[in-house]
């Protein structure tokens, strides 16, 4: 496949990672446990029993690793800042040398002429606040502002554009419905105002950006949803899905409103969560750019059991990755169609903040996950001519690193090997390959 791609000549090259995924350090510099701590030590919860106390021990290794950075010549490079290395407990004063760190990595950054796109809230939520109700209690989305307020207080001179949240479809989905991931509640469709929380927490922190001068973007997973068939009920079923994942966490700050539950089967105020003015809080902000995270459509069909109104069903016949994942790049034109459908002129300029493939553990060959990435940007281009306005490319991720539930050595997503033991970095194929594309567009500008 060619390896060049029709996009604007002003599209940013970029690479993504996130703190608790990579940077070890946990007890560091006075950082206090996040939720991620507390769930990695549950007995069973993650896979092999790994943490991210250690991980990629980019705390300490940052220098090299912005090094790689240069060599595949970025434009950007997404991150995450730990809440508790900066608020130790979530609440109160600043914890000084953990927010230097993030300092010298900016500056690190900056000098490597890389410009930082940090991401405040990548799920490892100050224990101090999981244990107060985390995002179940309305109290967080304030303090998410305060902690907003202290970072950019001291990085806002330097880091032009900031994204608030990471995927809070999946951080309510995951840590609070089902129990997968930290905090580990599995409290189904009661878990939705975690989500209207984070949406709150989302448009409190855009005015605290946008007050500085900053620009605001919010990060969300989003999914081409497909019915498994043509029949009426698996169309419903598809509708509702979509609702859950996909509207639920974008009409709010796009359009104002949340949308139609009935399908979902729950409340309209989502379980008394909704007070007065809250909408308007999310949506007056305005967002500067929407993040899109994209990894596969999904597939729907009518529920075979009770509980919830939906199944989801593989999509066959089409490559898997090493997570189970379905390969279908063209959806992500279709689904950049339908925002835009979707949304009209309230859909702002996209940036691809996550998109990338997991394989497991050997170094080479790495043409699965170059043949990945080249489809996605393929079908990015045939967005762009399509008239949707997509400014960058964030690819997950620049290395191997803590996957979660998954733990540290099955889902390797990374254009660069981690020897968890020894720490070594070893650039894939797709490292090179990514470098050679990135300059042969530059090349065009
Ligand atoms: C996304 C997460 C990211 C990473 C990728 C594989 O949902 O935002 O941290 O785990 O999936």
């Amino acid at each position: 496949m060619p390896d060049r791609y029709d996009l604007p000549a002003h599209f940013r090259w970029g690479a993504a990672t996130a703190a608790y995924q990579i940077e070890g350090a946990v007890e560091e510099d006075g950082r206090g446990p996040s939720v991620w701590d507390t769930f990695c030590a549950r007995p069973g919860a993650v896979r092999d029993g790994h943490s991210g106390a250690v991980a990629c021990d980019h705390y300490h290794r940052y220098t090299e690793d912005i090094a790689l950075m240069r060599g595949l010549g970025l434009d950007g490079y997404r991150f995450s800042i730990a809440w508790p290395r900066v608020q130790p407990t979530g609440r109160g004063a600043v914890n000084p040398a953990g927010l230097a760190f993030y300092d010298r990595l900016v500056d690190a950054l900056l000098e490597a002429g890389i410009t930082p796109l940090p991401t405040l809230f990548h799920w490892d939520l100050p224990q101090g606040l999981e244990d107060t109700g985390g995002w179940l209690d309305r109290d967080t989305a304030h303090r998410f502002a305060d902690y907003t307020a202290l970072v950019t207080d001291r990085l806002g001179d330097r880091v032009p554009a900031w994204i608030t949240l990471n995927e809070p479809f999946v951080h309510t989905v995951y840590g609070y419905a089902l129990g997968i991931h930290a905090p580990g509640r599995t409290l189904m469709f009661e878990a939705l105002p975690a989500a209207h929380h984070q949406l709150l927490a989302h448009g409190l922190a855009a005015t605290v950006l946008h007050d500085r001068g900053l620009e605001v973007m919010l990060a969300n997973n989003l999914t081409a949803v497909e019915p498994a068939t043509a029949s009426p009920a698996d169309a419903a079923a598809a509708d509702a899905y979509d609702t859950l994942h996909n509207r639920l966490f974008t009409d709010p700050v796009l359009l104002g409103r949340y949308p139609d539950l009935t399908g979902l089967g729950v409340p309209d105020d989502l379980y008394g969560a909704i007070r007065p003015g809250d909408t308007e809080l999310i949506h007056t902000p305005g967002l500067d750019a929407l993040g899109l995270n994209f990894y596969n459509p999904t597939r729907v069909a009518a529920p075979t059991a009770p509980g919830l109104p939906f199944d989801l069903v593989d999509i066959p016949d089409v490559p898997h990755t090493a997570f189970g994942w379905p390969v279908v790049p063209e959806a992500l034109t279709r689904l950049l169609l339908t925002l835009r459908d979707r949304y009209g002129k309230a859909l702002p300029p996209v940036t691809i903040t996550e998109n990338g493939c997991s394989l497991t553990e050997t170094t080479d060959p790495d043409q699965p996950r170059i043949d990945f990435i080249s489809a996605h940007l393929h079908a990015l281009a045939r967005a762009v001519a399509e008239g949707i306005d997509v400014r960058g490319y964030y690819t997950w991720s620049l290395l191997d690193n803590f996957e979660w539930a998954e733990g540290l050595h099955r889902q390797r997503f990374g254009l660069v090997h981690v020897d968890f033991t020894t720490q070594r970095r070893t650039p894939r194929a797709s490292y090179a390959w990514y470098r050679d594309v990135i300059a042969r567009h530059r090349g065009t500008r």
